[in-house]
């Protein structure tokens, strides 16, 4: 299993859609799953319960992918931030960070989708942003994902230990 951490807007659904694709694996994203779980979009989750009830289910979800192959998941932005889910991930899969400048996450972020975190807060971005680093550094491969979306796909078919690629 590959799991793409890395910061909202670094890419990770479109990029894990496409590894998936060029290894003939399938593909889940970790909100997506979440979503289907409750029933109702992940911004609804967060305004009906509250982030420590969406932060559950991520890890219930997490959970429900132990003993997938062949399988790349796009983990949502804050899911490896938790050190119980890290460690369950060094288990289970290969981790890669989708490692992205704050001011092409934040653009993209702009442009896409509603997120939460985001929204609850758009001047905590950097703050947010830094601290989320540290823990995406523990990820066991690193790309720039700043590039187009198939030049981040080489660049991670290009630095996957052997056993996954
Ligand atoms: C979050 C990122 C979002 C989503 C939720 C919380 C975060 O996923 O899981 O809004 O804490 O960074 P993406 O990284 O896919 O946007």
């Amino acid at each position: 299993m590959i799991v793409l951490v890395g910061f909202m807007g670094s890419g990770k659904s479109s990029v894990g859609r496409a590894l998936a694709d060029r290894l003939g694996w399938d593909f889940a994203d970790t909100d997506t799953l979440v979503e289907q779980r409750e029933g109702c979009p992940v911004a609804e989750i967060f305004r009906r319960s509250s982030e420590k009830r969406f932060r559950e289910l991520e890890r219930e979800v997490l959970r429900s992918l132990e003993g997938r192959s062949n399988l790349v998941v796009a983990a949502g932005g804050g899911l490896y931030a938790a050190a119980g889910n890290r460690r369950r991930l060094r288990r289970l899969a290969t981790t890669v960070w989708l490692d992205v400048l704050p001011e092409i996450a934040r653009r993209r972020v702009g442009e896409g989708a509603s997120r939460p975190l985001w929204e609850a807060d758009p001047h905590g971005f950097r703050e947010l942003f830094e601290r989320r680093r540290a823990t995406y550094a523990l990820a066991d491969v690193r790309v720039d994902a700043s590039p187009g979306i198939d030049v981040v796909v080489e660049s991670i078919l290009g630095s996957l230990p052997p056993a996954e690629g």
